[in-house]
């Protein structure tokens, strides 16, 4: 074994940041053994240099991230500190400086991954970031690596905890968004802006990444279409449960049938009970993969957390570092299928619609003509009425996004329909 440490520098001591610092120090000499050479923590950048910091040596900690990447000397940067900048310029100046680097930040790989990994490959060394998506979860090797002679066709997944955990309590108690959300507050699922989480930010951030590695094609965040799951509520839950499925807010990617395109998506969707995805519960994500070859398989875990996450991290480190010995880097960027990303119009799935209609005879059928109009066929229709309205509950076949709003729309201008209730996908059948 070589005696020379690898130098790391450690860029954010926070949640995930700490942890990382922390099992660097508890498993150094199993690291050591398993990369072939110890590890050795090299300076930590924070914001906040009076901070006590349990277990880090305060003579290596510093303001200046700049300085640190750029001192030389440093093998691998570990960037745990979020958001978009100072975080890209750090990681592009430790490339140049000739370090690799592990990175955790979602955000920054979804906007600008294609411009790191270029400044990755121009100075030969690794950008790894296993923990930017669903935790401590594998994930993003096993789609880069152990799938990388097969074909994905689809990526399923509840890739946010957050939403995960609000959504199971409003199944399991029947309670309202609000409610749930203050309970997910409470115990500190859910941050006090829970914004990024609750309105698929966070999820479609994962989605254009997850999307670009299953198909090897760019996928930018502006090409994910997003929806929040704020709108979901417990009367959703009611008619899911009447169908037999749950309401999940999932990241949805697909190869088109023909392959010639892909799509990302992130939105509450209705998914069948039966579905493995139904059952994942509390915070806890998932992520289900279909592949020419392989067939389903699901992936499953704790999707956040300073430890798990840390899991993910201490992962691509010790990988990162045996590519340092080697003299290799790992697999970069494969985008060489250029495949078009399509419009959220051209996704086909199932709908299922709630009307509140008027109450009287013939409305049923005018109703089904909008529906035919617009190409768009019907499975199943459920009526209630009461003291002269009427609720009307719908579900298609599969149909396009863009026919099913050009009937949305019809609907909403007949006379005897009063309103629109709710939309939602149905998806994993
Ligand atoms: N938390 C999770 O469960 C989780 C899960 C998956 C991925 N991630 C990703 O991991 C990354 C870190 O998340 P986190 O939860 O650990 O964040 P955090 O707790 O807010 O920690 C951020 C760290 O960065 C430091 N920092 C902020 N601005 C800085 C700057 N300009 N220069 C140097 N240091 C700076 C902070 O310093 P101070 O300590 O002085 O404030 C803090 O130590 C993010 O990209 C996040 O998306 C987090």
């Amino acid at each position: 074994m070589r005696t020379r440490p690898l130098k790391v520098a450690l860029l954010g001591c926070g949640v995930v940041g700490s942890e990382v610092a922390r099992i660097m120090t508890t498993h150094a000499d199993d690291l050591a053994a398993r990369i072939g050479a110890p590890v050795e923590l090299a300076g930590v950048a924070v914001r906040r240099p009076g901070k006590v910091r349990e277990g880090i040596d305060p003579a290596l900690v510093t303001t200046d991230a700049t300085a640190l990447v750029k001192r030389g000397d440093i093998d691998v940067v570990v960037e745990v500190i979020g958001g978009i900048e100072p975080a890209r310029t750090l990681i592009t100046a430790a490339f140049e400086h000739g370090a690799s680097v592990v990175s955790a930040n979602k955000a920054l790989l979804a906007q600008d991954g294609a411009a790191l990994h270029a400044a990755a490959e121009e100075n030969g060394k690794d950008l790894y970031y296993e923990a930017a998506v669903a935790g401590a979860i594998p994930l993003i090797r096993p789609l880069r690596e152990s799938l990388a002679g097969d074909k994905v066709n689809r990526v399923l997944g509840i890739v946010n905890g957050t939403t995960n955990f609000i959504l199971d309590k409003m199944d399991s108690t029947g309670a309202g968004y609000q409610e749930a959300l203050d309970e997910a507050t409470a115990l500190g699922y859910a941050e006090a802006d829970p914004t990024a989480d609750v309105e698929g930010f966070d999820a479609a951030a994962k989605a254009a990444i997850l999307a670009g590695i299953a198909f090897h094609t760019r996928v930018r965040l502006d090409d994910v279409y997003r929806e929040g799951m704020t709108e979901v509520t417990a009367a959703d839950f009611a008619s899911a449960k009447e169908m037999g499925c749950t309401i999940k807010l999932l990241a949805i990617c697909e190869r088109a049938a023909d392959g010639a395109s892909v799509t990302a998506r992130v939105h509450p969707a209705m998914i069948p009970l039966s579905h493995p995805l139904a059952s994942v519960r509390g915070a806890y994500n998932a992520v289900f993969v279909e592949s020419d070859a392989a067939g389903q398989l699901m992936f499953y875990g704790p999707g956040a957390g300073g430890s798990p996450t840390a899991s993910a991290v201490l992962g691509d480190l010790v990988a990162v570092c045996r590519n340092r010995l080697s003299g290799a880097t790992g697999p970069g960027e494969s985008a060489y299928a250029a495949l078009p990303v399509s419009p959220m119009g051209d996704v086909v799935t199932r709908y299922h619609i709630s009307l509140d209609v008027a109450d009287k005879p013939g409305v049923l059928a005018q109703v089904a003509t909008v529906f035919a109009e617009h190409g768009v066929s019907i499975d199943t229709v459920r009526q209630q009425g009461k003291d002269g309205e009427a609720s009307l509950v719908v579900v298609t076949h599969r149909a396009s996004d863009a026919a099913l709003n050009g009937t949305v729309e019809a609907l909403r201008s007949l006379d005897t329909v009063r309103g629109v209730a709710s939309i939602m996908r149905v998806e994993g059948e």
